[in-house]
């Protein structure tokens, strides 16, 4: 690199230091305790229970269109999900166009009329949902953000947008620079970062609109911990999942010790579902879909709805596993013990119940026990098997059931 081309990236550096409010070398306290203008936002209302709804990104990827969103809302509402709770309608990125000469971003070809997709969304009593990035670029290619949140921010409240995916993308590349430029500043990337996760930000909330704030930088500095101050309602964990048990239950169960970092208003976030996609087995998407509920993740479908069959169809709209997910006492479940291949999960629940999640990850069937005490009901309780939709009784010291390869036993425990 020559010193001309040096000299652009350190202007071009400082540009976009200033340009997110940040001076090299400030504490990550400045940013993470915010001043007084800049109180905690209450989001708490916003999604008082984990957002749920569909996303075109894990199987649409970058060819999603107007006809195929419009199509996954008709089949949200045919198919029983909206009533189940499905109610956001996302999509991901490479929607985009270009910028007008006044800045204003316009959708792609595959877009026609944003406006009139948001009035067709919302007309099936659905949300609509959109995506970018606090970077020039979405990772996609598209056009970003970066130097106009206040604008995007307002045409999506034009548009009704009602939830805003916000994905670092190139970001990360300005990020990597600045850390060249300041080696001595341990923070100056988390502090680049948050200051643009409050950016956009305070501009969804100087729109005056209701927008679900959901961020997405995999997991990078412990998001749970800065999370709520920027705004957001819920915040990725975590790198991208797909259609693999593998990646599914690495995932899912590397959650265990964030459960203190969620509540009402503002949700660990595993990345979406991959129920349906077709590279599971049924076992392996009870699982996935016990995990999240376990877990209160938001619930973001990510398969073709027009093809859904009757088995993924049933997984995803289970009430009584979505009940979990939506328990109002908002408490996130965590690991309660793991042995070898086994790995039991508990969440409390509201009315006192707790619901439990026996998991066999070996390659062939196993016994996997509870003791009822270890989830506090040493004199016994009352026990459903959600998936199984049946009444154990009332039972004693422990629980025993034969959990398939990659399988759970989801149970609910309770006093009544
Ligand atoms: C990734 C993100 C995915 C998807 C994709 C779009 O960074 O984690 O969920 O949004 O970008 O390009």
């Amino acid at each position: 690199m020559n010193r001309h081309t040096d000299m652009k990236q350190s202007a071009l550096i400082v540009g976009l230091l200033a340009a997110l409010a940040i001076v090299p070398g400030t504490p990550v306290g400045a940013v993470e305790s915010a001043p007084a203008s800049q109180a905690v936002p209450d989001v708490s209302r916003i999604a008082p229970t984990p957002p749920m709804g569909w996303n075109s990104w894990n199987h649409f990827a970058g060819r999603v269109t107007d006809a195929d969103i419009r199509s996954a809302a008709d089949f949200l509402v045919s198919t029983g999900m909206r009533d189940a709770g499905y109610v956001y309608v996302n999509i991901d990125d490479t929607w985009q166009g270009k910028r007008d000469a006044s800045g204003v971003l316009h959708s792609n070809e595959r877009f026609p009329d944003m406006q009139a997709l948001s009035a067709y969304i919302h007309s099936k009593g659905l949300k609509f949902g959109i995506y970018s990035s606090p970077g020039a670029r979405t990772c996609a290619g598209y056009e970003g953000s970066l130097g106009h949140e206040a604008e995007d921010a307002r045409l999506y409240a034009a548009w009704g947008v009602d939830f805003l995916k916000y994905d670092l993308c190139s970001l990360r590349e300005d990020m990597k620079k600045a850390k060249a430029e300041h080696p001595d500043d341990p923070d100056v990337t988390k502090n680049m970062m948050i200051a643009a996760y409050h950016k956009m930000g305070d501009a969804l909330r100087a729109t005056g609109h209701t927008i679900v704030y959901s961020l997405c930088q995999y997991g990078v500095d412990d998001p749970w911990k800065w999370g709520p101050s920027v705004g957001a309602s819920m915040w990725r964990t975590t790198g991208d999942i797909s259609d693999s048990y593998a990646r599914m239950s690495k995932i899912g169960f590397n959650q265990a010790g964030l459960a203190a970092f969620a509540g009402a208003g503002h949700w660990n976030d595993p990345d979406m579902l991959e129920i349906g996609n077709g590279r599971m087995s049924a076992d392996e998407y009870r699982t996935h879909m016990s995990l999240w509920a376990l877990l209160a993740a938001p619930l973001l479908a990510g398969n073709d709805l027009s093809k859904m069959g009757a088995a993924d169809r049933q997984i995803l709209t289970n009430r009584e596993a979505i009940a979990i997910d939506q328990d109002t006492l908002g408490k996130q479940g965590d690991r309660l013990y793991q042995d070898g291949d086994l790995d039991v999960w508990s969440r409390p629940l509201s009315g006192g119940r707790v619901a439990v999640g026996l998991f066999n990850r070996g390659e062939s069937p196993r016994d996997v026990s509870i003791e009822l005490a270890k989830v506090g009901f040493p004199g016994g309780a009352r026990v459903r098997d959600v998936w199984k939709q049946k009444d154990l009784g009332r039972r004693s010291g422990s629980v025993t059931d034969t959990v398939p390869k990659h399988g759970v036993t989801l149970l609910i425990v309770g006093p009544q």
